[in-house]
């Protein structure tokens, strides 16, 4: 029996001391920050670019709070997670962080020092940038302002915060490694892959990910709930009416509004403004791969069969003019939200077109009722106003109610005023 229990502490022992050595990475020498003029006005350019449309001022920057200096607060299934500074500051941002320190952090997820980082920071993602990408958006990043701003401290309770576990949450789940072409598709098909599994990293919030906060690898842009919000299915299990194709995709992920299915509100708002900064080709490419995600070109057709069907929907004189509810959408949404027999106009989303309709869950259009769409989401000059004050829960599920039994054939959503009232107790989110 002692010889059993010396056994198993023995292995225990050599277990940790095995993990411990899998886990360690070195530290690299801090270096003099370096002089803005160091680096050639081009590369500082082009990261520029890179950096919206990766987003890392939005999650780097805390609300209020000063560009890239972190304190961000992302709340996730194990705790609040905050983002870092990484302004140039020499001791509390990134500024001693030599070039090699800054791609390992973006290609592995290693902080200068040796620490893990948590994948609340997508370099699951990042991964996958060239050499010369991760080279420009440091470039850009370290002649930005420096800030004096401290980290803030995570609430992920003991023993998850614990850095070194996140080399076995690696094994599990990272896959290290620059994106490699597929040479079965187009440059451009393969220039908008780079683009949306690396940089843009659009499956963060479009795939599902499982109970270790990882995304589901066989369900790659299957849809998700993020923040309060869903982002909808990406492939061809995408729900909109009118099939999303190549010219509606540009439109929609440059300028944050389609004529053909409405706006880019919520989380998705932020990932617009940033992909704008890319030049047209680009936008093209990323448009030509999620078309072929979305496999729009077996779906084609189905646009002009969808109009007519909307068009006859948003009648009012369909019997429920009477209704409670269909009186209630006319007096609160049918001033702006009616449409005429020509083409939809993009600044008043047709609502039978619009996915917050037609999705499974009520989440998006309950999001847009209460709180609206602020005026830097969408069309310019134009904003969905919120009804959360004026209406109870029991208005805003009856709308949505209606919205759904006349403007599409699909099931009603079950239990929508407690969904509403859940919604509303969580605040606004996703800004
Ligand atoms: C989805 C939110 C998110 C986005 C987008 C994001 N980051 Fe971060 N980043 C984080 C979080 C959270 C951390 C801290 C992780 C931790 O503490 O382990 C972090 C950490 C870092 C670090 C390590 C810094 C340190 O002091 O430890 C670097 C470098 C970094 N991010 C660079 C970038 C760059 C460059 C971009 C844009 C290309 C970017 N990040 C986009 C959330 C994000
Ligand atoms: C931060 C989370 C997040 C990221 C990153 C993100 N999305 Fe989204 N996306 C959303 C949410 C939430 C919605 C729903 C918005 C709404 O209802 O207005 C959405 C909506 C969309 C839609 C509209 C779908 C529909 O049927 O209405 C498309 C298309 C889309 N995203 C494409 C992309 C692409 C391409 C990328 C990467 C370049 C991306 N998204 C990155 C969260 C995100
Ligand atoms: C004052 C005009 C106005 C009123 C009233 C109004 N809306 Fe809107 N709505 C808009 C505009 C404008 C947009 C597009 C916003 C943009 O592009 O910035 C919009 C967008 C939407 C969207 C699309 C969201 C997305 O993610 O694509 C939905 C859904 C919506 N409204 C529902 C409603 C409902 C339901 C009501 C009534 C409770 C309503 N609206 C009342 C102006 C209005």
């Amino acid at each position: 029996m002692k010889r059993l229990l010396i056994g198993v502490a023995a292995l225990l022992v050599v277990g940790l001391i095995g993990f411990t050595i899998f886990a360690w990475r070195p530290a690299f020498i801090p270096i003099a920050v370096p002089a803005p003029t160091s680096f050639a006005p081009e590369q500082v350019a082009r990261g520029a670019v890179l950096a919206s449309a990766g987003y890392c001022a939005s999650c780097h920057t805390a609300k209020g709070g000063k560009a890239f200096a972190g304190g961000y607060a992302m709340a996730t299934q194990f705790g609040t997670i905050y983002s870092t500074n990484i302004t140039p500051d020499a001791d509390t941002g990134i500024g001693t962080w030599s070039e090699a320190a800054f791609k390992r952090a973006m290609h592995e997820g290693v902080r200068r020092d040796g620490a893990h980082l948590l994948p609340a920071f997508p370099y699951d993602h990042f991964t996958k940038l060239t050499d010369d990408d991760v080279a420009a958006l440091y470039a850009f990043l370290m002649t930005q302002p420096a800030v004096s701003a401290p980290a803030h401290r995570n609430t992920i309770p003991f023993p998850l915060n614990i850095r070194a576990l996140q080399a076995g949450w690696k094994l599990l789940f990272f896959h290290p490694g620059r994106y490699r072409p597929d040479p079965a598709k187009s440059a451009e098909w393969n220039r908008g892959a780079y683009l949306a599994q690396g940089l843009s990293h659009c499956g963060a919030c479009h795939t599902p990910r499982g109970a270790l906060g990882a995304e589901k690898s066989g369900q790659m842009y299957a849809g998700a709930a993020i923040d309060n919000w869903v982002a909808p299915p990406l492939t061809k299990a995408n729900p909109s009416p009118v099939p999303w194709d190549q010219v509606e995709l540009a439109t929609y992920l440059s300028t944050g509004i389609s004529r053909y299915h409405g706006t880019a509100a919520g989380p998705m708002g932020q990932v617009t403004r940033g992909l704008a900064a890319l030049p047209a080709a680009d936008i093209q490419a990323l448009a030509a791969y999620f078309a072929d995600v979305g496999d729009a070109k077996t779906r084609a057709g189905g646009t002009a069969a969808a109009l007519a069907h909307a068009r006859s929907s948003d009648r009012i004189g369909v019997g429920l003019q009477y209704a409670p509810a269909a009186r209630l959408y006319t007096a609160a949404c049918a001033s702006c939200h009616y449409n005429g027999p020509g083409e939809p106009n993009p600044l008043r989303p047709d609502l039978a077109l619009n996915s917050a309709v037609n999705l499974d869950d009520p989440t998006n259009l309950i999001q847009v009722i209460l709180y609206g769409i602020s005026a830097k989401d969408g069309a310019p000059g134009v904003v969905m106003p919120a009804f959360g004050r004026g209406f109870t829960d029991a208005d805003v599920a009856r709308i949505a109610a209606y919205l759904r039994a006349t403007r599409t054939a699909k099931p009603a959503w079950p239990d929508l005023a407690t969904k509403v009232a859940a919604i509303r107790a969580q605040g606004r989110t996703g800004e």
